[in-house]
């Protein structure tokens, strides 16, 4: 198997590219990026989604600005580059990977202020190549900590898609998957479909049928149906925030899989790096949730099914409190029923 079959992101010599993420999988194309704007505008329409491949567009968008202003005076490098911090952070609510990415970029921007614009705007080039190498290299040993937990033989339910397409590769839930099949063990794969905005049924299942890993397609409310029959081991998501307490924000839906995950005693893990953990907040319920367009609901794409005019509600994430979580798979180790105590001795 290749390192990184698929690049949810690319830079190529001057601009970024990204899958463009609405269309699969009837199509596929990458769409080319140039300032923080587009970029910023290809994270709030969903071209890019998913916690770390978000943080990963957003830190180039920042180095694209930068490139962009190289031959600006100090003044005006400075104002654009906040414009452009403004403009990226406003992008989307939930992801804390999108905070930490920005807090990184401005970062590494203040340690070099005393450089030219150009070579600030090189310095931040290389930061965000790190952060999505970086982003592989943590999926990958997260994906070997993960491996661990499952079983030759199990059927592993996953909500929403926290593959390669949801990273700069290999995946925090998916890549648990990979890893576990790049071992030996036959591993089967439940992907609920995701509603409203599909990304089980668009993105996972298109995962997993190229990389030949069993997959069935569900629709979100069969997942009860077959956890009670006994066709479900394990249960493996990614996730959009963690906060201290162990408390996980995901795709809406996941709350409802974790509980249902208690009732048949099976277990239900989060993988995630350390940059979606948010140490900055005692519990889920201080978790900004992302209301999302109502037309996600009444309908798809240029069809509607749902009467003119109806009230709708569309909340795009949920929290599962940590008592339901059974682990928390992070690049550090795994974290068994996790609390404030265990998640803060991560960052030791
Ligand atoms: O709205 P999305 O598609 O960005 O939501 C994505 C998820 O909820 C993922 O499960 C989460 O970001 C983890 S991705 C590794």
């Amino acid at each position: 198997m290749s390192e990184n079959k698929i690049e949810t992101l690319r830079w190529n010599n001057d601009h970024l590219e990204m899958i463009d993420q609405r269309i699969l999988p009837t199509d596929f194309q990458y769409i080319s990026y140039n300032s923080a704007l587009t970029v910023a505008d290809g994270i709030r329409s969903m071209v890019v989604r998913g916690a770390p491949a978000i943080g990963c567009a957003a830190a180039y968008g920042v180095a694209l600005e930068a490139l962009n202003l190289q031959d600006a005076s100090v003044d005006k490098f400075s104002k654009g580059m906040e414009q452009a911090f403004k403009i990226l952070l406003e992008s989307r609510p939930t992801a804390i990977n999108l905070f930490w990415a920005i807090d990184r970029m401005r970062s590494k921007m203040n340690e070099n202020i005393n450089l030219t614009s150009i070579e600030i705007a090189n310095k931040l080039l290389t930061e965000a190549h790190e952060i999505l190498n970086e982003d592989i290299e943590i999926n990958r040993t997260m994906g070997t900590f993960g491996a661990e937990l499952l079983e030759d033989g199990d059927c592993v339910l996953t909500h929403c898609n926290a593959g390669a397409l949801a990273t700069a590769g290999h995946g925090t839930a998916l890549g648990v998957i990979r890893s576990a099949v790049e071992v030996g063990k036959n591993i089967s794969v439940i992907a609920d479909e995701t509603r409203p905005f599909l990304q089980g049924a668009r993105l996972t299942a298109w995962e997993m049928v190229q990389e030949g890993i069993p997959v069935s397609l569900i629709s979100d409310n069969m997942s009860g149906h077959l956890m009670s029959n006994g066709e479900v081991d394990a249960i493996v998501v990614g996730t959009d925030r963690v906060a201290s307490n162990g408390d996980v924000a995901n795709k809406i839906g996941t709350y409802m899989v974790a509980v249902l995950a208690k009732r048949h005693n099976i277990p239900f893990y989060v993988a995630c790096p350390l940059s979606t953990i948010d140490l900055s907040i005692t519990s889920g319920s201080e978790i900004p949730i992302e209301e999302r367009p109502i037309e996600e609901v009444t309908g798809y794409r240029d069809f509607q099914w749902a009467a003119k005019g109806i009230s709708v509600r569309n909340p795009a994430f949920d929290v599962t409190p940590a008592d339901l979580v059974t682990a928390i798979i992070t690049e550090k180790g795994v974290v068994f029923s996790p609390n404030s105590e265990k998640i803060k001795r991560l960052f030791d």
